[in-house]
């Protein structure tokens, strides 16, 4: 029998320290991208997948994301009594956009942690993994695209894709026997390892689709890279029990934790944004003609 994927956990607990001192009293996860946080583009993008319900990990300092897709009364009656009713529709859609449940991380012990911080709330059911700095722009949800592959072969896929040779190190890396293009069963799983040891350039990216059978082994995982209960050790574990793939995403991924991806994706979202874009594009093209280094205005 076909088990639907309607769960998901967002890990959103992380200090941020790759954006600090931004990041020092708001989350990372709010930073916008044109107008909407990176967290909602997340959140839209599990919805599109077919995920209603949605496991948020905090941890201090992240009540902002809780306030973000509650209802806001006071924001609606403002905005009905100004008559700003195409904003009202905006605002009031995100809190209608999932089922959504909070946790805390009380420690930060690592991303196979905050995995295990939501077992109680996802039972025995698959669910996904999502991480909520990282948004991937393609043809269909990144989500969607593994909740497919996972009904097909009938076990855990993990979203992965190439990297440059010198970016292994900041990535879990896959490597397996390749099944069909882009789809490949994994026998070597790595978190963060040298560009020497590295078994290939296929980096795992934040999306997963998972098994129960993954909170028992993060039971009892040790701390690894960095000291830390990693989710990549414990799938390594689960590998040699049962098979588990790795499915090359398409689409366009940012990692907005990072300054210079999060530049990157402003640029593309502010470009794609049907009121912006013409203006923005114009704007880009003056200020990069400017060879004096004059600032555009
Ligand atoms: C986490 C995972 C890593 C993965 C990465 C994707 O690492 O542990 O396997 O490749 O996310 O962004 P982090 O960036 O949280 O250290």
């Amino acid at each position: 029998m076909k088990e639907e994927v309607r769960k998901a956990i967002f890990p959103l607990a992380g200090h941020g320290t790759r954006f600090l001192p931004m990041t020092k009293a708001s989350p990372k996860e709010m930073l916008p991208l044109v107008d909407k946080p990176v967290v909602q583009y997340v959140v839209e993008e599990a919805v599109a997948s077919g995920i209603g319900e949605i496991i948020m990990i905090t941890g201090r300092g992240k009540r902002a994301i809780e306030d973000h897709f509650d209802i806001s009364y006071e924001l609606e009656d403002v905005l009905m009594k100004k008559g700003k009713l195409a904003l009202l529709e905006e605002v009031r859609k995100i809190s209608d956009l999932a089922e959504i449940v909070y946790t805390r991380q009380k420690e930060s012990k690592g991303l196979g942690h905050a995995v295990l911080c939501g077992r109680q709330l996802i039972g025995s059911e698959p669910f996904a993994v999502a991480l909520g700095d990282e948004v991937i722009d393609g043809p269909e949800p990144a989500l969607s695209q593994l909740v497919s592959v996972f009904h097909r072969v009938n076990g855990p896929v993990i979203g992965v894709q190439r990297v440059p040779k010198a970016d292994v190190p900041f990535y879990g890396i896959a490597a397996g026997q390749q099944l069909e293009e882009g789809l490949i069963r994994i026998d070597s799983l790595v978190e963060k390892p040298s560009v020497e040891d590295a078994p290939s350039d296929l980096a795992v990216i934040g999306r997963y689709v998972l098994t129960a059978d993954i909170f028992e082994i993060l039971e009892t995982q040790q701390p690894g890279v960095g000291g830390e209960i990693q989710l990549t050790d414990a799938l390594r574990t689960l590998s040699g029990k049962r098979p588990i793939y790795a499915y090359e995403v398409k689409g366009h991924r940012y990692d907005t934790g990072d300054k210079l991806g999060f530049l990157k994706a402003t640029v593309q979202f502010g470009l794609k944004n049907p009121d912006l874009g013409g203006v923005f594009r114009e704007y880009l093209e003056r200020i990069l003609s400017l060879s004096d280094g004059a600032e555009g205005r």
